[in-house]
């Protein structure tokens, strides 16, 4: 089905920067992925490392992070996990984020499960060694996740990258960043 203007124009992304690391390679794979993206799409990034959340939180909505990354979440209508595969899956940060999600259902008048219906979730994974397969676990987890919360997987842009300089050598990864946003559908 071909997108119309309007729907396109209406997509908000959020970009959630995973790694310990400012400025890192997934960081930088995501930088390039995202000048693919119209230039009247909004896009929002939000560093979990400069916004931690508390690994164990309980009782009501917390005002600083909790309720950043909540807020722009639920705004968002694509949501962008900028993640290093740590350990053949997500990075710490992002796992925790993701905890946060069912913490966040189960809050009373927030409607998050209704809310995230629908959205379209993405992943940019840079990581250092053997092949694509590697990320499986962090790809399959991310897309059994949309599933259970009726949302939409639409993959994950993968780049091997270690060093600095590695994603500026690989021409193919910054072309599969450059078309990795595709919104006409
Ligand atoms: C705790 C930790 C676990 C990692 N686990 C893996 C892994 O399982 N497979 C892999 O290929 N690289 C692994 N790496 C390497 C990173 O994925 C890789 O260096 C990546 O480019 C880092 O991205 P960043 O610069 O955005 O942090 C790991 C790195 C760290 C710090």
């Amino acid at each position: 089905m071909t997108a119309t203007l309007e729907s396109v124009r209406s997509r908000s992304f959020t970009f959630i920067l995973g790694s310990p690391r400012g400025g890192g390679n997934t960081e930088t794979l995501a930088r390039y992925a995202a000048e693919g993206l119209p230039s009247d799409t909004a896009a929002g990034w939000l560093s979990l490392s400069e916004l931690p959340l508390p690994a164990r939180p309980s009782g009501p909505l917390l005002d600083g992070p909790e309720r950043v990354l909540l807020d722009a979440t639920l705004d968002s209508t694509d949501i962008v996990l900028a993640s290093p595969l740590h350990w053949y899956s997500v990075s710490a940060a992002t796992k925790l984020y993701l905890d946060y999600w069912a913490r966040w259902g189960g809050l009373p008048d927030v409607g998050f499960r209704e809310r995230m219906r629908g959205k379209n979730l993405w992943a940019v994974t840079a990581y250092a060694r053997g092949d694509d397969t590697d990320t499986e676990p962090l790809t399959g987890m991310l897309r059994r996740t949309a599933d259970y919360l009726g949302m939409n997987w639409r993959g994950a842009l993968l780049a091997r990258a270690h060093g600095e300089g590695d994603l500026e050598a690989d021409p193919s990864a910054l072309a599969r960043a450059a078309e990795f946003f595709d919104l006409t559908d």
